[in-house]
C-alpha cells in the first residue's frame, strides 16, 4: 500500500526476556479506514500501539506518517502531527467540563484552533446534555466518549483506541460502535479490542497478534474462516 497514512515497519520491542512485539509491520490507510487489533492477553497489542504513537521506543523497525520517518519523533510531537491515542484506562481531566475538554485540549495538543464546532462534537459524542457537568461526574460510557471526543477535537490523521468498550454492557458498546461508524473515513482509526462481536461489526480489516507476531490479517469474514485465530485464542485463553 503506497497511500498509508501511518505505517509501522518491522517493529520490535522486548522487555527483559519477553519479545512483546516481534517484527510487526502494519499499515493504516484509506483501504481499511477502521483497523482492529485482536489477540490474547499479552499478545503485544498495547505495546504495538505504544510504538506507533511514540510512547515507547522501538528496539528495531521504523514508523512513517504520510511517508515521513517519525521513528525518532517524541510522542508529544507525533500528537502535534496528528497521531492521537487513548489509553486502556480512561484519561479525562477532573474538574473540567466536556466543553472545556473540547475547547482547551485541541489547542494544547496540536496548537491549532478548533476545527469542528464544539456543539457538533458534543452532539456526535452524546455529550450535549452533559456539556457543563464536571467530567468526573459523568458515567463510564460518557467519560469514554469524552476521551475519544477530546482526541477527535484535535482533528487527528490517525486515532488509536485501546479497548474502548472495556467494562461496558451491550447498549453502551453499541453506542461506541455508532460513534466509530460516524467517524469512519474522516481519519484513520485503529482499535485494540476484545469484544469479538464489536470487532466483526465495525472493522474493515482485522489484524491478529499472538506472542508479538501478526498471525493473520484480513476482512472480518476472512478472519472468521481462519483456523489459526481460533487456535491462538484457545491456546492462550480468551479474556
Ligand atoms: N512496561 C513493561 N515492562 C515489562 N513487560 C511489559 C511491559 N509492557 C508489556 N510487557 C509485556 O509484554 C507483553 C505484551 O504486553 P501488552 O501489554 O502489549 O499485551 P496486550 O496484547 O496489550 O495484552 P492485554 O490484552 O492484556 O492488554 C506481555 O508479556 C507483557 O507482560
Ligand atoms: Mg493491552
Amino acid at each position: 500500500m503506497t497511500s498509508a497514512v501511518l505505517a509501522g515497519s518491522a517493529l520490535s520491542k522486548h522487555f527483559g526476556g519477553v519479545l512483546a512485539v516481534d517484527n510487526v509491520s502494519i499499515e493504516l490507510g484509506p483501504d481499511a479506514p477502521v483497523t482492529t487489533i485482536i489477540g490474547p492477553n499479552g499478545a503485544g497489542k498495547t505495546t504495538l500501539l505504544n510504538l506507533l504513537c511514540g510512547a515507547i521506543k522501538a528496539d528495531g523497525g521504523s514508523v512513517r506518517l504520510e511517508g515521513q520517518d517519525i521513528t525518532r519523533t517524541h510522542m508529544r510531537q507525533r500528537m502535534a502531527m496528528g497521531v492521537a491515542r487513548t489509553f486502556q484506562h480512561t484519561g479525562i481531566f477532573r474538574g473540567l467540563t466536556p466543553t472545556e475538554h473540547l475547547v482547551l485540549l485541541a489547542n494544547r495538543i496540536r496548537g491549532i484552533q478548533q476545527l469542528r464546532s464544539i456543539a457538533d462534537l458534543l452532539e456526535t459524542f452524546h455529550l450535549s446534555v452533559h456539556a457543563n457537568e464536571a467530567a468526573e461526574d459523568l458515567n463510564h460510557v460518557s467519560q469514554r466518549l469524552l476521551e475519544i471526543g477530546t482526541m477527535v477535537s484535535t482533528a487527528p490523521k490517525v486515532l488509536m483506541l485501546d479497548e474502548p468498550t472495556a467494562g461496558m454492557d451491550l447498549a453502551e458498546i453499541a453506542q461506541i460502535a455508532s460513534v466509530i461508524r460516524q467517524l469512519r473515513g474522516t481519519m484513520q482509526i485503529m482499535i485494540i479490542e476484545h469484544d469479538i462481536d464489536f470487532v466483526l461489526n465495525i472493522s474493515d480489516r482485522i489484524v491478529v497478534l499472538d506472542q508479538g507476531r501478526v498471525i493473520a490479517s484480513g476482512t472480518p469474514s476472512e478472519i472468521q474462516r481462519d483456523g489459526r485465530v481460533a487456535a491462538a485464542y484457545m491456546r492462550r485463553g480468551h479474556p
